[in-house]
């Protein structure tokens, strides 16, 4: 199974970026799925469920979150309705949506989907991701071997550490969330395909999306400052990993990092 993975989307520029180029990325490379995160999708935070709908039109098959999956309250009813969008698994009971889900192709053969967040110098309160991933990852194994996770963290020590405790269970493990792509992408002992950061489908000219005027003066005088998403330089940042359809392992690992020049 070939599985193309892209890179949170942020706002106007990642969502036109996927309009143009997503469908050719999928039948150039002959991607069987397509996940994306897309917790800032909607102008940099949040998404919203028109937003949902025009992704899984552009192509996406599963949708994943993060941090900002409960920003918007129009989600309710995406997260409750429909399979194919994710919000992290190690949330408190109680919370809308899920955090893990099974998609399966029209030939028959199925992928389980894994959204987890890291604590590390981010949301120090949610339930362990490592004991949390490792379980959801053995209950969709029931089903298949072919497994992805999306680990939306800010340390690439939590990332990375959280790969090692899967390898040999997941398919892969790609992290999401800092929004600049890593050059590490291997596969590890065990056959889990890992990349500390897969980058964001969105504005290259930016801090990690946003205009950089504001995020300088919130640097600056350490006080609130409006962030603005900025509209420039649209690039596309991906992975493609391909996996043995009989053990779940995976056979190779490359990154997409694509510029493209839009009106
Ligand atoms: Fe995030």
């Amino acid at each position: 199974m070939r599985i193309l993975f892209i890179g949170d989307i942020f706002g106007n520029p990642g969502r036109r970026a996927l309009a143009e180029r997503l469908s050719s990325l999928i039948d150039d490379n002959s991607v069987d799925v397509c996940i994306a995160n897309g917790e800032n999708a909607a102008g940099g935070r949040g998404i919203t469920a028109n937003l949902f709908k025009k992704l899984r039109k552009y192509g996406v098959h599963v949708i994943t979150g993060g941090n900002h999956s409960f920003a918007i309250p129009d989600n309710d009813k995406i997260f409750m309705d429909h399979p194919a969008i994710l919000r992290p698994h190690n949330y408190p009971p109680g919370n809308i949506g899920k955090g893990t889900t099974l998609f399966t192709l029209e030939d028959g053969r199925s992928i389980g989907v894994v959204n987890l967040q890291g604590r590390t110098f981010f949301h120090e309160t949610l339930d362990c991701p490592f004991r949390m991933g490792k379980a959801a990852i053995k209950e969709l194994r029931e089903t298949t071997p072919i497994i992805f996770v999306d680990f939306h963290a800010e340390a690439s020590s939590e990332k990375i550490a959280l790969a090692w405790h899967v390898d040999g269970l997941a398919t892969a493990v790609v992290g999401t969330h800092t929004h600049v792509q890593t050059a590490d992408e291997h596969i590890l002992p065990g056959g889990t395909a890992f990349i500390t950061d897969v980058g964001m489908t969105g504005p290259e000219n930016s801090c990690i999306g946003m205009k950089p005027e504001g995020v300088i003066k919130r640097f600056l005088l350490q006080t609130y400052a409006r962030f603005e998403p900025s509209n420039s330089s649209p690039m596309i940042n991906g992975v493609i990993i391909d996996a043995d359809d009989d053990t779940g392992k995976a056979l190779s690992i490359s990154r997409i990092f694509e510029r493209l020049s839009l009106p």
